[in-house]
């Protein structure tokens, strides 16, 4: 006699990306609502995978990340958006692998989240909207927003109590400007002070943080210009600039955050002196040591072959723009 219903699986493939315009605060802790909007690229080669099976037999989800348990206390919340909108409370099995370091400051949680919302809806049968998978997305993490969609990705803080309108939009496809994305890893520990933690102690603390927010508008509109302008210095020049406000930010909390090593510094020297000696290249840094290089297509070779040279690099990985979640055939 059959009991229950038969589980119901879907597996998704989904791309970190890195925001250009950063993110950084919240307006509301509990619906994870930004404080300010971000601008991201999507990149093509780091790639996490996450297959979700709902099955009436499981007492609890279960996290399995690389190969190894995890706590699926976030995971659950996340996931459990979706089982009210599903009208259950069916459990889950989700099985997660990266094929890049995690929690190294490679934004692995934001492929995370968007991979877990783009399978749970494939496995609940909703059919939701892009626009509704990054809502749920950015229950989950702010950033994993943004990597529901591919290319160049605008999300938007919102204005509404409620956090309906803090959801990403697609603003350029990955193939209209092709950039190129160097990381330089320069430490593989996990990061100290976590991005929520880390928001949450420079709000509180830091004497720069009303003038972040009120300057992030234009930040962003300028980042959006030099995108449909397919102008790459305009995008360096507001793309540093918010990199360094955001750390700079953290630099004035008390106690201080301080996220980079002098590999970083090193790294952001190496950009600056090859940008000055005409390469087109900028840095961006997030809540971690590691170098983020964003170059033209057809200086990635030597950024990355400047940036391995120094002191420190532990590893070099480049990329291309991708595409956004979506569902991919089981294994
Ligand atoms: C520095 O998205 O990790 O990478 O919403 O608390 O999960 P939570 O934060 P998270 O923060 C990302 C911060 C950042 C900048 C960015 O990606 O915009």
């Amino acid at each position: 006699m059959m009991t229950g219903n038969p589980p119901r699986q879907a597996t998704a493939v989904a791309q970190p990306n890195i925001a250009l315009v950063k993110y950084w605060g919240k307006r509301n802790e509990k619906l994870n609502l930004p404080a300010v909007s971000s601008l991201s690229i999507t990149l093509d080669a780091l790639h996490t995978r996450t297959r979700v099976g709902f099955d009436e037999a499981f007492e609890t989800d279960s996290f399995l990340l690389n190969g190894s348990p995890a706590d699926a206390t976030r995971v659950t919340a996340c996931l459990d958006h979706l089982r009210a909108l599903a009208g259950t409370d069916v459990r889950a099995a989700i099985v997660t692998e990266n094929d890049y370091p995690t929690a190294a400051g490679l934004a692995s949680s934001a492929a995370g989240f968007a991979a877990l919302v783009v399978a749970a809806d494939a496995a609940l049968g909703l059919g939701l909207l892009p626009r509704a998978l990054s809502l749920y997305a950015r229950r989950g993490s702010g950033s994993a927003a943004r990597s529901i969609f591919g290319g160049f990705v605008e999300m938007a803080r919102g204005e509404r109590e409620d956090g309906n309108d803090a959801v990403a939009r697609a603003l350029l496809d990955a193939h209209a400007w092709p950039l190129g994305v160097v990381i330089a890893v320069t430490s593989t520990s996990a990061k100290p002070v976590g991005s929520t933690e880390g928001m949450r102690a420079t709000a509180a603390s830091s004497p720069f943080y009303a003038a972040w927010v009120d300057s992030a508008r234009a930040d962003l509109t300028q980042a959006r210009r030099a995108i449909m302008a397919r102008d790459f210095g305009g995008l360096a020049a507001i793309s540093e600039h918010s990199c360094l406000k955001m750390h700079g930010l953290g630099f004035a909390a008390r106690p201080p955050l301080i996220y980079w090593n002098e590999t970083t510094m090193a790294c952001l020297h190496a950009v600056r002196e090859l940008r000055a000696g005409g390469t087109p290249v900028f840095y961006t840094i997030d809540a971690g040591p590691q170098v983020k290089a964003v170059c033209l297509p057809e200086a990635i070779e030597d950024v990355a072959a400047t940036l391995s040279g120094i002191s420190g690099v532990l590893q070099v990985i480049t990329s291309g723009l991708g595409a956004g979640a979506r569902v991919v055939e089981d294994l």
